[in-house]
């Protein structure tokens, strides 16, 4: 790994992430918990959603970041996308607070220490920007997320539920 280089880019790279986006999307729909009625979105639908949600995240804070692993040879190998947020309202937090909308290693350089590199050089960059707070949500049965994030001291703090809106006549289930 001494031969990957991490560089903080803008939006101008973001065509660039596509395959490590794809290569997530597709670990996220193996483990999906699978919400009867509400399937996991075809890959060529997903990217160009979640590439508009990047420009906004990017456009809203000019501090928010991505950073993109790249061997010697110019091939993206991973890349972390962070967003920044107001204060949390409901717990004491700094006037700014930091989201991990994105961690993207490719299958084939996991488990190899670059997940863990990646996620120090977000620490790095928030630590400048004075941001002291981190969100990062994950697919409730992505365990392997779970775990590498408890690594670094991040533990599951809030509970997201999707389900479909009932139609007019049927009633809540017993
Ligand atoms: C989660 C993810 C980002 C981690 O990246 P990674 O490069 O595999 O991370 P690391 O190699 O630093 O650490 C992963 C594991 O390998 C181990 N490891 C680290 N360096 C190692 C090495 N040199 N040799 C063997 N194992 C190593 C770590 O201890 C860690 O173990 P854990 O599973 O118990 O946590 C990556 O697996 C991934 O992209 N997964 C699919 C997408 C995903 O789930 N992203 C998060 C969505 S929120």
């Amino acid at each position: 790994m001494d031969d990957v280089s991490i560089v903080k880019v803008g939006a101008e790279r973001l065509d660039e992430l596509e395959q490590l986006w794809l290569a997530l999307h597709a670990h996220q729909t193996s483990v999906d918990p699978g919400i009867e009625g509400i399937p996991p979105r075809p890959p060529d639908e997903s990217w160009p959603l979640r590439r508009a949600n990047y420009l906004r995240w990017l456009h809203d804070d000019a501090d928010a970041f991505v950073l993109i692993a790249e061997t010697n040879d110019a091939e993206s190998i991973a890349y972390a996308l962070v967003s920044i947020h107001a204060a949390d309202d409901t717990h004491v937090t700094g006037a700014r607070i930091a989201e991990l909308q994105t961690l993207s290693v490719l299958p084939s350089h996991r488990n190899a220490g670059l997940g863990t590199r990646m996620m120090e050089t977000v620490f790095s960059e928030l630590r400048s920007l004075g941001i002291h707070e981190l969100v990062i949500t994950m697919i409730a049965t992505n365990e392997p997320a779970r775990r590498f994030y408890e690594r670094f001291g991040f533990r599951p703090w809030l509970t997201v539920a999707l389900g479909k809106v009932p139609d007019a006549r049927s009633s809540v289930a017993d």
